[in-house]
């Protein structure tokens, strides 16, 4: 006979769990009985005996010593000042550097015009809103770009939060309420898990499905009560590995089993799609995903967020959705910035021809020389290196050649996939990525990672 568990391995709601096993008790124990109430006396030496050693708060903080050790062997690959950045070049401790760990997909941080934009808005409106959309921190530039950015992503409506990360947290607690369902793949960036964990503290039911595996996706989705609302999120492009989210049977899932679609598109968008339009844009699925959410801070060169979708849901967030109503607008350069970059975008598309010939001209490469890459069609190229240690040695021998990338280790990715993310740019021209490959297969041999 199935048990609770069994039924519902992926359902983690504490609180609906807690006042199950309340319900199930009440009534049956009394713990003590009237004549049993302990005195004063007995109160004070119980309390005497319980008293445990205070643990300080701070005690975590204090044996975190990881980092300090990486730093002590010269192998810390975090927090590197960037004194200066050109795009494809940065400078770092005084040397040029090759950027290979960048979201600056099109290389329009260091474009004039993105550049110029940015300063004529601080010129206009000054360096803040000091105001939250909802009350005074809308501006002309903030309308201006929603209606470009939806019409841009094909759908009716667009809503702008100040970060991508905020975006999720503005959205899925908004939408996925008490007795409703977010059910969410494993490997979903964290502004999602964020999402998640807020909706779940409003008492919303949480599902999550193995990493793009929509056979595992309808397994989970199929327990759900199927009056229930859902709304199934995923990652459009996966930031760890760049690989593309099953769009097409993911909608198929969604329809049959009464459930919504909120995709992640930070890395998709300028990346993938009709004209760099995203990942429903990319499989021709545009009216089937009900909202796609992103960043400014990677394709669009700035800093802020968006969801687009259907007015009538676009209005209920502006007008429910916390994270938009009580923090402060983008700001008036970093929505010039953006707008500007759409406008490249939308101009040039060839940008995201060249985005992707460099892209795949890497992946060849680093096949050729021998390296374990996961594959994909995006601008995000992992590197399995497959140790901690031996990542950070990886690291800090490219950084010797000149070459910046990211390192992410165990527990951010599962052990043996510890990783150089490297990731690309329309503006890398091919020196630069001889440059890059040239090192990874010099420093690849040294550490005998290829022959
Ligand atoms: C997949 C994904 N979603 C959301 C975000 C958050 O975007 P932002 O940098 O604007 O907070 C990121 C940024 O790293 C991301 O990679």
């Amino acid at each position: 006979m199935p048990n609770r568990f069994t039924e519902r391995p992926y359902f983690f709601n504490w609180r609906k769990s807690m006042s199950d096993w309340a319900n199930a008790f009440k009534g049956k124990f009394n713990w003590r009985s009237k004549s049993e109430v302990p005195t004063e006396t007995e109160v004070k030496e119980t309390k005497t005996v319980e008293r445990k050693t205070p643990v300080d708060l701070f005690e975590k903080c204090f044996n975190f010593t990881r980092a300090d050790e990486v730093k002590a062997a010269g192998l810390y690959p975090y927090f590197r000042p960037i004194e200066e950045n050109e795009g494809p070049v940065v400078q770092i401790e005084g040397r040029k550097i090759i950027m290979a760990g960048s979201n600056n997909y099109l290389g329009l941080t260091a474009h004039p015009e993105v550049k110029e934009a940015a300063i004529k808005a601080i010129e206009k409106y000054g360096t803040g809103c000091s105001g939250s959309r909802y009350l005074t921190g809308t501006l002309d530039l903030h309308n201006e770009f929603e209606y470009k950015l939806a019409k841009f992503m094909g759908k009716e409506a667009c809503l702008l939060f100040s970060t991508g990360y905020q975006t999720a947290q503005g959205i899925i607690p908004t939408l996925v309420q008490r007795g409703e369902y977010v059910i969410t793949d494993k490997d979903n960036h964290a502004s999602i898990v964020a999402g998640v964990i807020m909706a779940r503290g409003m008492s919303a039911e949480f599902v999550r499905y193995k990493h793009n595996d929509m056979d595992d996706l309808e397994r989970v989705i199929k327990r759900t009560p199927f009056e229930a609302g859902k709304l199934i999120v995923t990652d459009g492009v996966f930031s760890t590995t760049g690989d593309i989210v099953d769009l097409p049977r993911l909608v198929s899932i969604a329809k049959k089993y009464n459930a919504r679609i909120l995709v992640d598109d930070a890395h998709a968008v300028g990346v993938i799609g009709k004209g760099g339009r995203g990942t429903a844009s990319h499989f021709n699925l545009v009216d089937e995903v009900d909202m796609t959410f992103g960043t400014f801070s990677k394709t669009f060169a700035s800093l802020g967020g968006f969801v687009v979708g259907s007015e009538r849901v676009i209005n209920y967030l502006k007008h429910h959705s916390s994270a938009l109503i009580f923090s402060a607008s983008p700001t008036p350069a970093s929505v010039a910035a953006a707008l500007k970059a759409l406008e490249i975008l939308e101009r040039e598309p060839e940008r995201i021809d060249k985005l992707i010939r460099n892209s795949n001209k890497m992946r060849k490469g680093f096949k050729e020389a021998g390296f374990k890459i996961i594959d994909g069609q995006t601008a995000i190229i992992p590197v399995i290196i497959g140790d901690d240690l031996l990542a950070f040695k990886f690291w800090k021998e490219l950084f010797d050649n000149g070459v910046f990338v990211n390192t992410f280790i165990s527990p951010g990715v599962p052990p043996g996939m510890q990783m150089m993310r490297t990731s690309y740019m329309a503006t890398h021209e091919d020196e630069h990525l001889d440059q890059i490959l040239d090192a990874f297969i010099k420093v690849g041999k040294k550490l005998g990672l290829i022959n």
